[in-house]
């Protein structure tokens, strides 16, 4: 297959639609590779090119027919258009319609029709000229961004043309609102989702068609209206009342405060105090229900304040540098409330036009083929391997016989309970350890041996979870903080290490010291121990989690 790019933006190689391109045609190329097909790929940057207006003359359909009278690029142009078996077009949105040195190639394509009349089968406009060649077969794909919010209704003009020119329904278009932002690394994470899904569309296209999903995926804005307008304000870093030109490190604190998510929002109002260290700025952000505001007189009480040099938070927010490694490594400060900074990207996020439009269930939230995020009702649940030990303990040492039973009928009904959860390996290690104890009693081991030993079970569980990757405590709690992002979080991951190690520990000891209570006759502490034990460690571990990750933020501890 032979592909023709003409990329019509002044800026080349750097435009916002050309990277809308490049991923249609990878996607395009890896199918056709599938397919075992070749594509020979030749790109035209127009603003490269020399191609005058036509003149109007109409030499090239009178004097030498099919040939214009003028010498320049368009020659070439006139060549590879009829080389090519898919012509993509690529441009920005220029005052409604594409920009000036394009509309001057098109025009200059004259000598590729015949002069005379011809009735259109498609009804579009009064009639047409028709083609010098044979064009059956050939393909035309329309990719373009422009400035505003939303494609809708600003392409009219540009989809008149090409009715005209190609047919109505003749040719695939990928319009995108709010183009600017693809330049804007700080939002890539957004972009680059869109340009997955252009990828996607340009497999499909080779394929036979791009899918009506894609397309709608395709149509959806980059960012809920109020947020982009908010952003794209903010960017010209002019103050709108009084025409100044503002403090580059205030656009960026202003652009920050406009991917702000009302939505996380939980009653409270917050105020993010950012202190550039190498710049000597302090900036506030007033986190409310209506939206984010921006304060520079320092006039509110902050709840949160983050010291960080200015280039750190900037190559941070470029995705250059991990944010919460950097935290780890005391690069940057935060100090009080910390969980803003463990739930950031729910502060921050940006609510994207899906979002906005109430189809939520692939973009936050949920298992979607782009983020990978769990559904909200089968993230896993600690109860889940909780319930059978914890009856195990409460039943077994009162009645044995009964108590194996309860033991595999916990771990039943536990499995019930959570089946729409997912299982970890924690729960698959607990229906293991619980019923095979429980059988055990019931065919006859002895059951304060059983005890002990599950106790010890228990505490080596927790232990050894900590050699691992992912300590057993963060396979449950990562779900409160963004899912499998957590794990990319030193802070998050040391703070459950420890825990999780604590925990270990204390039912190692637990399996210990109840083995030599029952060997002392004193079989009797051994409910009121038991209990006292964990609820105490529970306390530790409410206030060791805030403690902890506050004082590593705050950079008060290497
Ligand atoms: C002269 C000019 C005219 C523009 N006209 C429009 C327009 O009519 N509608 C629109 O939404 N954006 C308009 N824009 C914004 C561009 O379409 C937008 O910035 C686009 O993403 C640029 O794409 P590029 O990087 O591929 O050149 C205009 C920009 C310029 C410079």
């Amino acid at each position: 297959m032979n592909i023709l790019v003409i990329n019509a933006s002044p800026r080349g190689k750097r435009s916002n639609s050309y990277r809308l391109t490049g991923a249609f045609l990878e996607g395009l190329r890896e199918e056709a590779e599938k397919r075992g097909r070749e594509t020979r790929v030749t790109e035209l940057c127009v603003k490269d090119l020399k191609i005058d207006s036509c003149l109007g003359c109409f030499s090239c359909w009178k004097n030498t027919p099919g040939q214009c009278c003028q010498k320049d690029d368009m020659e070439r142009v006139l060549k590879l258009r009829l080389w090519a078996d898919l012509t993509i077009w690529s441009f920005p949105l220029y005052y409604y319609n594409v920009p000036g040195p394009l509309k001057n190639l098109i025009d200059r394509q004259l000598p590729m029709v015949l002069p005379f009349m011809k009735e259109r089968e498609d009804g579009v406009g009064s009639g047409s000229h028709p083609s010098r060649y044979d064009m059956t077969g050939k393909r035309t794909v329309l990719i373009s961004t422009c400035g505003f919010y939303s494609a809708r209704d600003n392409y009219d003009s540009v989809c008149g043309m090409f009715d005209h020119i190609c047919g109505k329904g003749a040719y695939e278009t990928i319009f995108c609102g709010q183009g600017e932002l693809f330049a804007v690394p700080e939002l890539s994470s957004r972009t680059e989702e869109y340009l997955a899904w252009v990828k996607r569309a340009g497999g499909e296209f080779m394929a036979g068609g791009i899918r009506e999903e894609t397309k709608e995926r395709l149509e959806e804005l980059l960012f809920a209206k109020e947020t982009f307008e908010a952003m794209a304000d903010a960017s010209w870093g002019i103050d709108q009342e009084s025409g100044e030109r503002q403090e580059e490190s205030l656009i960026f604190t202003k652009q920050m405060a406009a991917l702000y998510r009302t939505d996380a929002w939980d009653g409270k109002d917050r105020v993010l105090e950012m202190y550039y260290t190498d710049l000597d700025k302090t900036y506030q952000i007033l986190l409310g229900k209506e939206g984010s505001r921006i304060c520079t007189d320092g006039s509110l009480k902050a709840t949160t304040r983050i010291e960080t040099p200015y280039t750190l938070w900037k190559e941070i927010a470029e995705g250059k540098v991990e944010g919460a490694q950097a935290l780890a490594e005391h690069r940057y400060r935060v100090k009080g409330d910390l969980g803003l900074m463990m739930k950031w990207d729910d502060f921050f996020g940006g609510k994207t036009g899906r979002e906005d439009s109430g189809k939520e269930e692939t973009a936050r939230g949920s298992e979607g083929i782009l983020t990978g995020v769990q559904a909200p009702d089968q993230k896993p649940v600690m109860t889940s391997f909780l319930i059978p030990w914890i009856v195990f303990w409460a039943a077994v040492p009162a009645w044995p016989t009964e108590g194996g039973v309860a033991g595999i009928a916990a771990c039943l009904f536990s499995s019930l309970l959570f089946f729409r959860r997912r299982r970890t390996i924690y729960d698959l290690l607990t229906g293991i350890g619980v019923a095979g104890l429980s059988l055990g009693i019931l065919c006859g081991i002895p059951y304060r041996g059983a005890v002990v030993t599950s106790y010890l079970l228990f505490g080596l569980m927790w232990l050894l979870s900590c050699l691992g990757k992912i300590p057993l405590s963060a396979s449950y709690s990562m779900y409160e903080y963004g899912g499998r992002q957590a794990l990319h979080n030193p802070l998050f991951l040391s703070t459950n290490r420890i825990l999780t190690a604590a925990w270990g520990v204390l039912y190692l000891f637990t399996g210990l010291w109840t083995f030599f209570l029952i060997r002392g006759g004193l079989g009797w502490g051994i409910g009121l121990i038991n209990s006292v034990a964990p609820a105490l460690m529970g306390v530790f571990t409410i206030w060791f989690q805030r403690f902890y990750p506050a004082r590593m933020a705050a950079g008060k501890s290497r």
